[in-house]
């Protein structure tokens, strides 16, 4: 089973792909998770570029995400709403079919950021014919160094949150096969 992780910052210390990345560790036998934390090399969506005018790095992209059986999006909140990068990579995937079918969920490594979360929601149940609105992974991360980021998922509640996370993203996986 392969899952895509996409990240909604392109910052190099990120703590949303820290929090992706580190929950590569803990996925059951037998997922694959690749995570994605470069929307920044997407251009800017236009309908003309759609078809056989898609831009190279955005038919890489797509091909990402055809090729997965379940996508999980960790973001940032910028100026109280979704950041250009993660809408732009959305606005591309909107008349198109490699999400359709697939189980979307959110995980959020901040706080803070709920105007976000509720536009990203929002936005995702209207892209999307299975996102998992119910299923919500927090652990506010902000501000720590990739050291205390490591410390604290090893933390036992925290490993127990990821792994339960992936108990149900799992078997939404499952049944929409
Ligand atoms: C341009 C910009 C705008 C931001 N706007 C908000 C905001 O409106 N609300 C908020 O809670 N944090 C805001 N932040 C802070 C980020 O959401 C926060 O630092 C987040 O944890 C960064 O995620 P990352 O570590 O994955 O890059 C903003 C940061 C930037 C760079």
């Amino acid at each position: 089973m392969e899952i895509l992780a996409i990240s909604g910052s392109a910052r190099e210390a990120s703590t949303n792909t820290a929090l992706l990345r580190f929950m590569k560790d803990l996925t059951p036998e037998g997922v694959e998770l690749s995570v994605f934390h470069r929307l920044d090399v997407l251009p800017v969506f236009s309908p003309d570029s759609e078809g056989e005018a898609t831009p190279r790095v955005v038919s890489e992209f797509l091909e990402k995400l055809s090729a997965t059986d379940g996508i999980i999006i960790s973001s940032p909140e910028y100026v109280r709403s979704i950041p250009g990068g993660l809408k732009n990579a959305i606005d591309w995937m909107v008349s198109r079919f490699e999400i359709i079918g697939k189980p979307v969920a959110l995980v959020h490594a901040s706080h803070r950021g709920d105007d976000m979360l509720n536009s990203l929601r929002l936005v995702l149940s209207t892209v999307s014919d299975n996102f998992l609105e119910d299923l919500f992974l927090r652990i506010p991360l902000i501000g720590k160094s990739p050291e205390e980021i490591e410390e604290l998922l090893r933390e036992p509640q925290h490993e127990s949150e990821i792994s339960s996370f992936w108990c149900n993203f799992i078997e939404a996986v499952h049944q929409s096969r």
